[in-house]
Formats: structure tokens, C-alpha cells, sequence
């Protein structure tokens, strides 16, 4: 039996086919996988959050946004251990992450992949050795199958077979986003945590990085966290969305949150952006019409 959808089959650890279970197959597709409660961030006497609760279940695409400097970045980095929270649990995969002895740490990084905001691939590094570096480090894969994985990962996210011996600054901003995209996917990761990926994209290579994650997350079973403020990606690939407002986070599908009276969010879903978005999203599931057009878009605000 194949997961509908995907045309993915996946096996529990008895070897039984079963379509619930996802990701590595260890994972049953709707529960939990990361729940962070009464989350404190402060750097210095500056609380970035404040008693944040958020939670993301197996499968599915949370987009992550909320005003400049809300804290989404570092929400993402506290969440794989970068930044130490001042209060709150962290729970990944049924395990408290600070409750891990250094082994079982370095079993759970294993386990998520990671894209950060700029891209942040290694510029003195090939993009065959860039995606070689978590695979040296969490696997104890032979050389000869580390090169034919570099080689499905490249061919995975759409980039040709000789972008493998390429540096960085050889590639187009797609291309290094789609590189960071491979390097991400090293591993085979049960999570992504996605950090503004399609930032400084011009919208059709945006548009085709949005179907290129959508793609791989359900032929791959992924749970996929993505913080963006490209409302399009948003209308596109994210089941559910998290919005930081006031050190903490509001969540619920696009319509949900759009009956939320918070300014930022009545204006962010609600204003001509937001409606040029949905439009566009309805124009594309053939409901058009269903949302007024919006009057002549203000600039591009600063991201
Ligand atoms: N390592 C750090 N030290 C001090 N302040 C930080 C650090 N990282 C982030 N900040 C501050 O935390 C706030 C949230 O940052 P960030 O998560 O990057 O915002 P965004 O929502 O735009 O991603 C910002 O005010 C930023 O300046
Ligand atoms: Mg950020």
C-alpha cells in the first residue's frame, strides 16, 4: 500500500507496510513531533519570548511569520539547540532535548535538517563537499556511498550533475538556496526547519522553490517548519501558520488566523498583499473572484 498522495511507500520497524507512518518510519503522520512550552528567550534584559507555547505534528508544513525582529530565527535556533532558552521545555520526537546525554544530542541532530536565513553554505567548500559535511558527521557512511547519496541529494532539488564540483559564488542565488536545500536533506531528516528560503528569489524562482519543497515533502514524509514572510509560499505549501505577536505565538490555518483581531495580522492576511496573495492562490485552485481584487500594491516592504 502507498501513502496516497506521495506514491511513497513507507515500513514500520517490523518491516509491515503501513501508510500512517512517515518520514524515517518512525513517525505516525498527524502526531506531535515538536511541542516547545513556556519558551523564554532573553539576550541580555531583552525578552524575545515570553511563555511561548508552539507545536507542529508530523507531516505537515507550519509557516512561521510575524513583523521583522519578532524573534523567528531565533525561535528555530533555540529549537536545534543554538540558543539556550532562559525557561520552557523543548520536546522533539517524545524526547525533552535537555534531558539528553551528548550522544543521544548527536542522534537527534541526525534527525533535522536545517536552512538557515542566508543560505550559509561553506564558500571554500564545493557544493558536493558542502553537502558531504553532515553526512561525515553524523554517519558513518563509506566514501564511495557518500558520493552516489551527494549525487541523488544534487539531482533531488533540480540542480544538473555538475553544479556537484561548483563553488557558491559559481551558482545563482536559486541555485545556492537549492544547494543549502540538498546539504539540508543530507541526512534523512524527519524535520526541516526552512529559514526564510525563498528570500531575495525574484517570484517565479520562488514560486518553483515553493513547489520544489512541497514536492519533496510529501514524496519524502517530511514535517517541514518554514519561517517566510512570502505570503504566496504561505498560500501555497503551509498547512498551518504560526505568527509571533507579542513574544508569542497565534496559530491556525490562513482563515483562522485572518478572524484574529491583532492589528499585525489584520493588516499582514487582510491588506493588498495579503489579498493579492489569496487571489492568486484562488486563482489557482479555479475559485477566482471569490476574493476582491486589491487596489495598486504599495512597495515591497522592508523584509
Ligand atoms: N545572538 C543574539 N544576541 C543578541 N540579540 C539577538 C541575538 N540573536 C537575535 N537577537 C535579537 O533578537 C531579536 C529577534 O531576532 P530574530 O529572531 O533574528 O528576528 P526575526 O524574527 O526577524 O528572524 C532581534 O531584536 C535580534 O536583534
Ligand atoms: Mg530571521
Amino acid at each position: 500500500m502507498s501513502d496516497p498522495g506521495s506514491g511513497v511507500t513507507t515500513t514500520n520497524g517490523s518491516g509491515q507496510i503501513s501508510p500512517d507512518m512517515i518520514g524515517s518510519g518512525r513517525i505516525r503522520r498527524g502526531e506531535e513531533v515538536l511541542q516547545v512550552t513556556g519558551l523564554r528567550t532573553q539576550f541580555g534584559t531583552t525578552v524575545i519570548h515570553d511563555n511561548l507555547d508552539f507545536s507542529v505534528r508530523a507531516g505537515e508544513v507550519m509557516g512561521v511569520v510575524g513583523g521583522s525582529g519578532t524573534g523567528k530565527s531565533v525561535l528555530v535556533r533555540t529549537i536545534i539547540g543554538l540558543n539556550k532558552p532562559r525557561a520552557g521545555r523543548i520536546v522533539l520526537f517524545g524526547e525533552d532535548v535537555a534531558a539528553l546525554s551528548s550522544s543521544q544530542w548527536r542522534a537527534m541532530q541526525s534527525r533535522w535538517g536545517v536552512l538557515f536565513q542566508d543560505g550559509a553554505l561553506f564558500s571554500s567548500l564545493t557544493v558536493a563537499q558542502n553537502i558531504e559535511v553532515p553526512m561525515k558527521e553524523h554517519s558513518d557512511l563509506p566514501p564511495a556511498l557518500r558520493q552516489e547519496l551527494i549525487e541523488v541529494k544534487i539531482a533531488m532539488v533540480g540542480l544538473p550533475p555538475d553544479a556537484a564540483h561548483k563553488f557558491p559564488a559559481e551558482l545563482s542565488g536559486g541555485m545556492r538556496k537549492r544547494a543549502g536545500l540538498a546539504r539540508a536533506l543530507a541526512l534523512d531528516a524527519d524535520i526541516l526547519f526552512l529559514d526564510e528560503p525563498t528570500a531575495g528569489l525574484d517570484p517565479i524562482g520562488a514560486a518553483n522553490f515553493d513547489s520544489l519543497i512541497g514536492d519533496l515533502q510529501r514524496a519524502l514524509g517530511l514535517t517541514v517548519v518554514m519561517v517566510t514572510h512570502d505570503l504566496d509560499s504561505l498560500y501555497a505549501i503551509c498547512d498551518r501558520v504560526s505568527v509571533l505577536v507579542d513574544k508569542r505565538v497565534k496559530v491556525g490555518t490562513i482563515d483562522e488566523l485572518m478572524r484574529e483581531p491583532d492589528p499585525w495580522i489584520q493588516e499582514y492576511f487582510g491588506g493588498p498583499r495579503g489579498r493579492a496573495a489569496a487571489n492568486s492562490a484562488a486563482k489557482s485552485e479555479g475559485r477566482a473572484g471569490e476574493i476582491a481584487a486589491p487596489e495598486q500594491l504599495p512597495p515591497e516592504p522592508g523584509a
